[in-house]
């Protein structure tokens, strides 16, 4: 069986050069100008600088031995103002796709990972259906210009993040807190992806942001928050594209919020047209338990603000996040059992650990081998168990500009010194090669 091994990276992320070739603003250009919403201030206008080192990138993964490179089109370099595209920025992926074919790296962009251009947001941003038409659009422009060399199709990343980070708590750009338009940017992420499914070729995925959710006891009100956070977090998203239905109990739950009228007929139906592949970004599990609910407008978990983490007694990372790999072999198994048969890709999967140079010169990240080796060992649990699953990208290739926590979140399997640029493999990197090179996992 042949296994696909890549590695992830996102736009706003890691390319910097917000202003170079004709490049327009994203709302994550204006919320990290937005004081307090970022840590330090940090943006993304330099990040890694791989606008202009995507050259030396590309060897570096070829040095690692990566058969595939997640990166995701920024919008705003292609659609910069309304109505226009902008040739130069569709000219850096061209070079980019270049690059990558000709060290036999996969090419595999996402066409949505967060930085809508600000332009759309002044228009109505995700709550407004427009925006649905105009991603679709703009998924066209650059399938036309790179479909003779691009087989793998990502619509979106994680339009949870999008929709609920980004208007219910604003947690993320755009920073609205604004339930109620939550319920509508879900929608509408959702009816861009389904539009842009048909406009594009090859192998076309979604890929989505999930957890395996767990009640904290086996107490009815435990039970019931956690079946709110696995509707909102998971079901609300999966059910439309693989099932073509809003399940039933979580449309109940934001009856408060939504009539869901921003629903039109036959959405749904455009919404699941059949996708060659859903992708998996995974992090950690989620224990719950239910307790005082928290204000509208200060939590992304509409419908299920009685709903509260518990501590699982887990080691976690720099980030918090508790480190479960059963969580991620459950998740598998239960997209496997659940839902109509798709092929699945990790899409996304790692760790952030305050990692630094040692004086040898090396960066030694233990942690974070230990997380992906106990990570890659639940997913071949989960194909011993019947999951087609195809392929793992490792989160992050290098350091960036971790959204709200800056660059002091490092997710890479490479350090990036963010002062000088430089580019050091760590330990995981040097690892993550060495299996690669095993072959399957
Ligand atoms: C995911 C995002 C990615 C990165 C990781 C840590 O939610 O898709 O950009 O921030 O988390």
């Amino acid at each position: 069986m042949s296994f696909l091994w890549g590695a992830a990276t996102s736009s706003y992320q890691i390319e910097g050069a917000f202003a170079d070739d004709g490049r327009g603003p994203s709302i994550w250009d204006t919320f990290s100008r937005t004081p307090g919403k970022v840590v330090n201030g940090e943006t993304g206008d330099v990040a890694c600088d791989h606008y202009h080192r995507y050259l030396d990138d590309a060897q570096l993964m070829a040095g690692l031995g990566l058969q595939a490179y997640r990166f995701s089109i920024s919008w705003p370099r292609i659609v910069p103002e309304p109505g226009v595209v902008n040739r130069k920025g569709l000219d850096f992926y061209d070079r980019l796709v270049d690059a990558l074919l000709a060290r036999e790296i996969l090419p595999w962009p996402t066409l949505y990972h967060w930085d809508l251009p600000q332009h759309l947001e002044d228009a109505g941003g995700w709550p407004a259906r427009d925006t649905a038409y105009r991603f679709a659009e703009y998924a066209g422009i650059v399938h036309e210009a790179l479909r003779d060399r691009v087989s793998h199709w990502t619509t979106l990343n994680e339009p949870w993040c999008s929709a609920l980070l980004g208007y219910a708590n604003g947690e993320h750009a755009p920073g609205r807190e604004e339930p109620s338009a939550a319920v509508a940017a879900v929608h509408h992420l959702l009816l861009g992806h389904g539009l842009a499914v048909p406009l594009l070729s090859g192998n076309i995925g979604i890929t989505l942001n999930m957890s395996h959710v767990t009640a904290a006891t086996e107490a009815p009100e435990d039970v019931d928050a956690a079946r709110r956070i696995d509707g909102i977090q998971n079901r609300l998203f999966v059910d439309p594209v693989l099932r073509g239905a809003y399940p039933a109990d979580v449309m109940a739950d934001l009856a408060g919020l939504s009539d869901f009228s921003h629903v039109h007929d036959g959405d749904l139906e455009i919404i699941s047209r059949p996708v060659d592949f859903l992708g998996v970004n995974y992090y950690s599990p989620a224990l719950v338990a239910a307790g005082e609910p928290v204000p509208q407008g200060s939590t992304p978990w509409i419908g299920a603000e009685s709903a509260h983490w518990v501590d699982g007694g887990r080691e976690r990372t720099s980030m918090g996040w508790e480190i479960d790999e059963s969580g991620l072999h459950d998740l598998l198994v239960r997209l496997r059992k659940d839902y109509p048969a798709v092929d699945l890709y990790i899409t996304e999967n790692g760790a952030a650990f305050a990692d630094v140079v040692s004086s040898d010169g090396a960066v030694h990240d233990p942690d974070r081998i230990d997380y992906l080796r106990r990570h890659l060992n639940a997913c071949a649990d989960a194909i011993r168990d019947g999951v087609p699953l195809k392929g793992y990208f490792a989160w992050s290739l290098l350091d960036n500009f971790e959204w709200a926590h800056g660059y002091g979140r490092r997710f890479g399997i490479v350090h990036v010194d963010f002062d000088t640029q430089k580019r050091t493999p760590k330990d995981s990197a040097l690892w993550y090669a060495a299996r690669i090179r095993k072959g399957d996992l």
